[in-house]
């Protein structure tokens, strides 16, 4: 087609172009650091590794002042028995200079360790924060086949606890790595001492880490499914939260409060287990390095008093005992945290992994300046994860919309109507066929200048907790308050808003729930008005509104209308009355086409949808004929 080489400009070219970047593009936070290894194949930790190495410095750095900070927190109890036993039993050296000597190290120790740990928490708390806008950039470019079978609940619960946990090991990681060496060094220091009274330390150890091993075998599995529970009650929570009009309508608060205490008992369930697990095997491996104490202070003592070791060094060699303690402890919390880190991160690439399904292909253009031709070309669609056996949605859809006319596509309710729109807006791709745009494909136009000249209104319009200004300039930020006012007059919306307290400022509830059903639609539709496209689709735009107000709109739409295209899905024969041409979908196809006066006397189908419909709505009949 001709027009396709005046329409649509190279997305390179026509970057410059205001209007077709989507809001998300402009950066309010710096972009991460670094993304995941997109490789499927490789293992979750590799590929989180770019993220890690991206802050290699911090790290580096941590790893510097960490292990300093522990060389000298291993040498005090060296510096304590030198002390003992050179100062206090043989007194040949000064006991001030050990004291000097232990304050410097403290000093020293206390800027080290506060230099490591802030470096470690700060590159944790980093990757944390790249990580959660890396997925919620992700979500943005999901398509509606995603969010049409994944629950809101399910999406915050992973962007936020398997982040945390993920998170928490980057933390902890490197700690229980320095905490190993520790125990390394400590080790070291032990067997200079004494070396069978070492093997004696370090008897229970093993004894330690097999039960540790124990009680992660049992504790995973129930942290996973602990997890996957609290996910369940949280979406449990935030259906009834949004769904919370339809459950009071109801009066089902009681059979809600049942549902959620099942979901909350099912969490009490695993999560009492888990703690059982923990509070089992805990005592016990805390409890056995206290009996290799005992047997310390029995062998070592027995040793002291036999003068075959100093007590400054069996002083010393209990201070190592107790610091050993902790790294094997550390090292099963780690453990843990590995599996759980594994899990989260499992469920994190499994959002990270979803490709988009509709996506600018490379080389997509821009539609710029179209006359607004639209055209289904023998459409097959059904919807992603329908039974393949049922009928598509659409079968054989063919409709051609000339430039500035208005259409009124009319047919039974499910009978495809706002697919039809959807596809338009290209919210899904077709099975077969194409959508056309001034000749154009709409998969080889950039989804943001697609979106930016085609726009619908829905008849349940979607407003957000932000003041009426902003949310009618929602697609235009940056729009002055006349244009505005302009929008809103012609949607028949300035009117209510004058009588609001705060006017165009006035901030309306969640899901802009303080406005009635007709206000929010003219809201709605004031909202797509500024906006401008220049391709428009009222699906069912006007429903909620009286048909006086409905017809002053369509007063005020008819001028706005008339260079633009613009179908109109309606019930209402007063809506459908806006139209040129009407056109009867039945069976996934268009089956009649023509003006209404025709389609009324040359086609029961159409008399009988509309009989149907609108058979209580007489006045509006009457209007029209
Ligand atoms: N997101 C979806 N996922 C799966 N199936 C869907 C989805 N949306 C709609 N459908 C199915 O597609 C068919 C057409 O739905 P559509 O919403 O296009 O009907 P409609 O003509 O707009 O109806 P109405 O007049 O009631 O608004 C219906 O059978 C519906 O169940
Ligand atoms: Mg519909």
């Amino acid at each position: 087609m001709s027009g396709a080489d005046t329409t649509v400009a190279e997305a390179g070219t026509a970057a410059n172009s205001p209007g077709f970047e989507p809001l998300t593009v402009e950066d309010r936070y710096p972009p991460p650091a670094a993304r995941p290894d997109p490789n499927r194949d490789k293992g979750w930790f590799r590929r989180l590794l770019p993220l890690l190495t991206a802050r290699r410095l911090t790290f580096g750095a941590t790893l510097v002042c960490g292990v300093a900070g522990l060389t000298l927190q291993v040498s005090v109890p060296m510096v304590l028995r030198h002390a003992i036993d050179v100062a206090l039993e043989e007194r040949t050296g000064s006991l001030e200079a050990h004291v000097w000597a232990l304050a410097a190290i403290a000093v020293a120790a206390f800027g080290l360790r506060f230099a490591y740990r802030y470096l470690l928490f700060w590159a944790a708390y980093r990757i944390e924060t790249d990580l959660r806008s890396i997925i919620y950039e992700h979500l943005t470019r999901l398509s509606f086949s995603f969010y049409d079978r994944i629950a809101a609940g399910e999406v915050i619960s992973r962007a936020n606890s398997d982040i945390r946990s993920i998170q928490l090991l980057l933390a902890f990681g490197p700690l229980a790595g320095l905490s190993m060496l520790s125990f390394v060094l400590a080790v070291g220091f032990m067997l200079s001492i004494h070396v069978p009274l070492t093997l004696l330390a370090v008897a229970t150890m093993p004894l330690v880490f097999l039960l540790g091993q124990r009680m992660r075998d049992l504790v995973f599995p129930l942290s996973w499914i602990t997890q996957g529970r609290m996910a369940e009650v949280a979406m449990v929570v935030d259906e009834n939260l949004s769904g919370t009009r339809v459950v009071k309508s109801f009066a089902a608060e009681a059979d809600q409060i049942a549902l959620l205490s099942r979901a909350a008992q099912r969490l009490r369930w695993s999560a009492t287990a888990l703690v059982d697990a923990r509070a089992r095997f805990n005592p016990l491996i805390e409890a056995l390095p206290r009996l290799g104490m005992a047997s310390i202070l029995l062998y070592g003592g027995w040793l002291a008093i036999e003068d075959r070791i100093g007590v400054g060094a069996l002083l010393a060699f209990s201070s190592y005992v107790i610091m050993i303690a902790v790294p094997f402890r550390m090292l099963g919390f780690i453990l843990l945290q590995t599996q759980r880190a594994a899990a989260s991160s499992q469920r994190i690439f499994e959002i990270l992994d979803e490709v988009p399904a509709v996506a600018d292909r490379p080389g997509a253009r821009h539609l710029v300046d179209p006359t607004g031709r639209v055209e289904f070309r023998d459409v097959r669609f059904a919807y992603p994860g329908a039974d393949p056996d049922a009928p598509p949605v659409l079968d054989g859809f063919d409709l051609v919309v000339e430039p500035g006319e208005t259409v009124a596509l009319v047919g039974r309710t499910g009978c495809g109507k706002t697919t039809v729109a959807r596809l338009l807006c290209r919210f899904y791709d077709v099975d077969a066929g194409g959508v056309l745009i001034d000749g154009n494909d709409v998969r080889d136009l950039t989804l943001a200048s697609l979106r930016h000249h085609v726009n619908q209104v829905t008849d349940e319009p979607f407003l957000f907790s932000e003041s009426i200004r902003d949310n009618i300039a929602f697609g235009r930020p940056d729009a002055p308050l006349d244009e505005v006012v302009r929008a809103s007059t012609a949607a028949q919306s300035h009117g209510f808003v004058g009588e609001l307290a705060d006017g165009y400022d006035e901030v309306v509830g969640e899901r802009g729930y303080t406005l009635s059903g007709g206000q929010r639609q003219r809201i709605a539709l004031a909202r797509s008005l500024l906006a401008n496209p220049r391709i428009l689709v009222l699906d069912d735009a006007t429903s909620a509104v009286d048909v006086q107000v409905e017809e002053n709109i369509h007063s005020a739409l008819r001028g706005l209308l008339a260079d633009r295209t613009t179908i109109v899905i309606a019930h209402r024969l007063s809506t459908i009355a806006l139209a040129d041409r009407v056109v009867l979908l039945e069976g996934g196809r268009v089956v009649a086409s023509g003006n209404h006066t025709e389609l009324l006397a040359s086609e029961p189908r159409y008399a009988a949808i509309l009989a149907s419909a609108d058979g209580h709505d007489d006045s509006s009949e009457q209007a029209l004929l």
